[in-house]
């Protein structure tokens, strides 16, 4: 594979391209509604943020694309509402005018026929450069590590310090940003809230969402709480800050 990577100011004509990895997510990761304030007007004001790789025989085809958002922080420390609560402050900070001063990481995806052969360390790189180049010295991360589906019932704040003999996170994607400097910071308990009615969950997932208590969700890192009497179902995922000097 000979990859290029480029900005969606780079190359408008990637744009068919945001919106469609197919098999990246599992559906109910679909029906977030804080992505849309970013996803809906990222070519509008975030087209620096954008970066797509392509492999150089097709240029005209996206192979994996990754995302970052500018927003104000003051605080010492990261937020505990994570990646809603980014998109969010990067979205009132835009109304107001408010100068950003750090970057937040949204997403890292690859086509599901590209994964396995080390790409998402070439985008997280290229990632950190192109913060660089924007003028900020550090980019965060509120990070999905990829093998937590496994382990639903384990928290958070034990699985994301879980490490191999080498002293690397066990999750292979928290793996790949510590391995690329990026440091453990904390856990932001509750980074994107996914709400549905019963009927909801049970398009999104398949699964009968008859019953009131814990359903544990294919993809989902953590149950989502499903309560009968009031029709709705509720998924909290967790997500692990992590840091980066670019
Ligand atoms: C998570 C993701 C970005 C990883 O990219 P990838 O190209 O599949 O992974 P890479 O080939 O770069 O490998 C990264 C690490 O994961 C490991 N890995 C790759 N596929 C794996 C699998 N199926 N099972 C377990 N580990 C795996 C690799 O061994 C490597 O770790 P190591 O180098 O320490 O051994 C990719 O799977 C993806 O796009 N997933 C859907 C979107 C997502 O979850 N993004 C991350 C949150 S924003």
């Amino acid at each position: 594979m000979d990859i290029a990577i480029v900005t969606l100011a780079d190359r408008p004509d990637l744009e068919p391209w945001l919106r469609t990895t197919p098999g990246a997510w599992p559906e109910f990761m679909l029906h977030d509604t804080t992505g849309s304030l970013y996803y809906n007007v990222v070519e509008q004001y975030h087209a620096e943020h954008v970066l797509f790789a392509y492999d150089r025989d097709h240029p005209e085809q996206a192979v994996a694309k990754a995302f970052t958002v500018p927003f104000n922080w003051t605080a010492d420390a990261l937020p505990a509402g994570g990646w809603d609560r980014v998109i969010q402050k990067a979205g009132v900070d835009r109304a107001q005018g408010v100068a950003p001063n750090l970057v937040s990481a949204l997403e890292i995806s690859i086509n599901p026929d590209r994964r396995g052969a080390g790409l998402s360390a070439l985008m997280l790189g290229a990632m950190r450069d192109n913060v660089r180049r924007l003028g900020f010295d550090t980019l965060v991360a509120p990070v999905r590590p990829n093998g937590k589906p496994d382990h639903p019932d384990v928290p958070m704040t034990d699985y994301a310090f879980r490490t191999r003999d080498d002293g690397l996170p066990v999750d292979p994607w928290l793996r790949v940003h510590v391995r690329a400097g990026g440091v453990i910071d904390s856990v932001c308990p509750y980074s994107m809230t996914i709400a549905g009615t019963l009927a909801e969950w049970r398009a999104w997932t398949g699964l009968p969402f008859d019953a009131t208590g814990r359903v544990r969700v294919p993809g989902a890192l953590v149950p989502v709480h499903c309560d009968v009497d009031h029709d709705h179902a509720v998924y909290i995922e967790p997500n692990v800050w992590i840091r980066h000097r670019t």
